[in-house]
Order: structure tokens, then sequence, then C-alpha cells
């Protein structure tokens, strides 16, 4: 299959709080081994938080899944700063439609340990929801654990409401209408 092209005008740059430059960019297929390294440098607390178990790599299949997108159905935005001259991951968000409910897309996001709190996790989230809305999802969920309290936060504030998981007592479902103006 050939590769999607990358959509346009959806690399952005901004200054975190502290005054780094980070550019925010779709995923591509080239990133496999950036974004396994991000994943294994997270922090175990953050990684559970993220994928709700204790791995700390992600297999191959998985991570050809995360790189290798559609831009349509699947979405995923990077974040990146120079270190050294090589640009390395810092964030990342992505959604993919959901395939029992076609106007509907699950979200997950994640920031390095030592860049929370400044900001990335909102312009990912400007990034991703309004391609999410141009093509055509109606309805963006996330699951989260009850006790990540800074995600339902951040969550809120975004918009998301937050409702109990219809399978899980540990988990909570947030969800953004996309199709009510904002
Ligand atoms: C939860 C998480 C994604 C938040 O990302 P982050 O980069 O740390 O968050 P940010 O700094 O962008 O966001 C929060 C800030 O943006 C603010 N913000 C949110 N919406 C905003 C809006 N509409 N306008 C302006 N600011 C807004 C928040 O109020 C908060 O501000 P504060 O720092 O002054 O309190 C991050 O902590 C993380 O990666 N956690 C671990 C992974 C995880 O839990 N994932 C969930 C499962 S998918």
């Amino acid at each position: 299959m050939p590769t999607p092209a990358l959509p346009a005008g959806t690399t952005t740059s901004f200054l975190t709080k502290n005054g780094t430059l980070v550019r925010i960019r779709p995923i591509e297929p080239g990133d496999m081994q950036r974004e396994q390294d991000f994943i294994k440098n997270l922090s175990p607390e953050t990684r559970y938080r993220r994928f709700l178990s204790t791995v700390k790599t992600i297999p191959l299949e998985q991570l050809e899944r995360f790189t290798h997108l559609d831009y349509d159905r699947n979405m995923a935005f990077i974040a990146l700063v120079k270190e050294n001259g090589i640009d390395k991951e810092i964030g990342v968000c992505r959604y993919a439609a959901l395939s029992n409910h076609p106007h509907t897309c699950e979200f997950a996001i994640v920031i390095a340990d030592a860049w929370q709190g400044q900001g990335l996790g909102y312009q990912l989230m400007q990034q991703l929801i309004p391609v999410a809305r141009n093509h055509g999802f109606k309805t963006m969920i996330g699951e989260f654990l009850a006790d990540n309290l800074p995600m339902l936060n951040f969550v809120t504030s975004l918009g998301f409401v937050l409702s109990p998981h219809p399978d899980d007592p540990c988990l909570r479902q947030g969800t953004l209408q996309l199709d009510t103006p904002t």
C-alpha cells in the first residue's frame, strides 16, 4: 500500500512555558524507533497511565500500527525538540476510529515526564481535535484510570464530559462532542 500523503497544514511550532521551541507534526513511518525510545523512557507510572499495563516496550506489530497511518481513520501527532541536532520525541497524541461506531474515535495522549505541565498536551490536542472533526467524526472518547487526576482535569478543561466506565469501575470515560460548535 502506498504511503498516504501527509495532511497539509498540520505542522506547527510553539514555545513551551519554559521557552523551548517544540515542533508538532503528524507521525510518519520513519518514526518507529523514535516512538519506541520515547515509550521506553517514560516513567513506569506515566507508561501505566497511558497503556494501562506495565509493558516497557511495545511489540513491532503495534509499533507499525502506531506509525503507519492513513491520516483519516487513524491520526497521530508527535512533539519534537532538537537534542544535539536530532529530533527527540517528547509527546504524542493519537486517535483511531472505532470499528463498531464509524463516527466515533478513541484518543490517547502521553507526554514525557520531564515535559509535563508545559502546555504540550494542550497544544497536541489543539491539533488532533480539529482533524478528527474535519474527517467526519462526531464524537471523541477516551478511557482513563479513575485515579489519574491530572488527566481527568486535563480532559475536562478541553470540554470532555466524564462518566463511569460501563465495564470497569477503575476507569472513567471521557466524551467530547465534535459536531457541536466550540
Ligand atoms: C495528562 C497529560 C496528557 C497532560 O499533558 P501536559 O502536557 O502535562 O498538560 P499541559 O501542560 O498541556 O496541560 C495542562 C494545562 O493546560 C491547561 N489547559 C487545558 N485546557 C486549556 C484551554 N482550553 N486553554 C488554556 N489552557 C488550557 C490546563 O488547565 C493546564 O494548565 P496549568 O498547567 O496552568 O494547570 C500528561 O500529564 C501525561 O502525559 N500524563 C500521563 C499519560 C496519561 O495519563 N495519559 C492518559 C491516558 S491516554
